[in-house]
């Protein structure tokens, strides 16, 4: 599914590339219909993102992220969220060694390099924020000790729309520490007899396993070789163009008009990063508009907030980010 002349690459950063784009075909052939997903997933993990996915039950997100562990070879850790959890339950506690009479530290989930955190909206606010700073530190403090956490270090996670009820939304201001926020939707008809051929399949036979694992040195050179990938002024001036229309009314004053907070520079960077990952997962040395384009939705929409007579009248920040998309000019 490569959509370009492949850049010209020393071999090495081409066997890189290789098995990068071997993991890729690997998730694909265990989610059905995914592969916009499966990118995402690979985008966080080269540019050093957190991804927020959001669907309904039964969507293959857990699955996804449990896939994605297999094909890296480094340790996986999953928090399934409650409204009784604590932030120690993520970051690991401070204990009292009776027998060496000194405290010692015993690590929570977080000290992984994949973290799949499910139903994130279930944790209370304690736990969520716990879990936002260790995510923009990439370090968790505990006891007054700061602790690193692995490099890298990816947290994946998921919540589900259709739960009200004893849920804690995540705070908007808080939301933009995700890099993309990934709505999966319902298969189609052909889709979803593909899953059940497959799952039937692995239920009666075994299941495929991932073809590579990749080690996290090798994840580590990838995200140095993706963030290198060019971005040239007049994509830059692009990129701007398309965020600061979210704050001034240059591009589309009526899209302004229903937005009540901006997107941050945070944002910009962040559809920037993505854009040089998608970029050399595609194989190209640059960044295209087409990038910034397949990207900005999820990676701006949980950034802005609409006024509240925008979210009456049924607007959406996704819908808006996309008019916005069309709207703006590219180069
Ligand atoms: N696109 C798909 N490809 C392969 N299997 C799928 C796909 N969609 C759903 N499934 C299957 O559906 C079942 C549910 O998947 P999973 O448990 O990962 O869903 P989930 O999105 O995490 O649900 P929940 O929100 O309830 O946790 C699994 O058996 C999975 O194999
Ligand atoms: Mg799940």
């Amino acid at each position: 599914m490569s959509d370009a002349v492949p850049a010209e690459r020393p071999p090495e950063a081409a066997a890189l590339h290789g098995r990068v784009l071997a993991l890729r075909d690997g998730l694909e052939r265990g989610l059905i219909g995914a592969s916009g997903l499966v990118e995402r997933l690979l985008i966080g993990l080269l540019t050093g993102g957190h991804l927020l996915i959001e669907g309904a039950p039964g969507l293959a997100k857990t699955r996804a992220v449990k896939r994605l562990a297999d094909g890296l070879d480094g340790s996986f850790a999953r928090i399934q969220c409650t409204p009784d959890l604590m932030p120690a339950d993520l970051t690991g506690t401070t204990v009292w060694r009776q027998d060496s009479g000194t405290f010692e530290f015993l690590q929570g989930p977080l000290f992984h390099a994949l973290v799949l955190v499910d139903e994130v909206n279930r944790a209370p606010p304690k736990v969520q924020s716990a879990l936002l700073e260790s995510m923009a530190e990439g370090q968790v403090t505990v006891s007054g000790v700061t602790h690193r956490l692995s490099d890298p270090f990816m947290v994946v996670a998921t919540q589900n729309p259709i739960e009200h009820a004893g849920t804690f939304p995540l705070p908007e201001a808080q939301l933009d520490r995700f890099l993309l926020h990934v709505v999966v939707d319902m298969p189609d008809e052909g889709t979803e007899r593909a899953i059940l051929d497959l799952v039937e399949g692995e239920l009666t036979h075994h299941a495929e396993p991932m073809p590579t694992r990749l080690t996290l040195a090798e994840v580590r050179a990838a995200r140095e070789a993706a963030l290198a990938t060019y971005v040239s002024p007049a994509l830059k001036d692009y990129l701007v163009r398309l965020v600061a229309a979210t704050r001034t009314d240059a591009a589309a004053p009526d899209l302004r008009a229903q937005i009540e907070h901006p997107a941050s520079p945070r944002g910009t960077l962040a559809l920037m990063m993505a854009g040089k990952a998608r970029a050399w997962l595609h194989g190209r040395d640059h960044v295209t508009p087409e990038d910034v384009t397949a990207l900005a939705r999820d990676a701006l929409s949980h950034r802005i907030g609409l006024t509240w007579r925008a979210a009456a009248e049924g607007r959406t920040a996704r819908l808006l980010i996309d008019e916005l998309v069309r709207r703006v000019r590219a180069l």
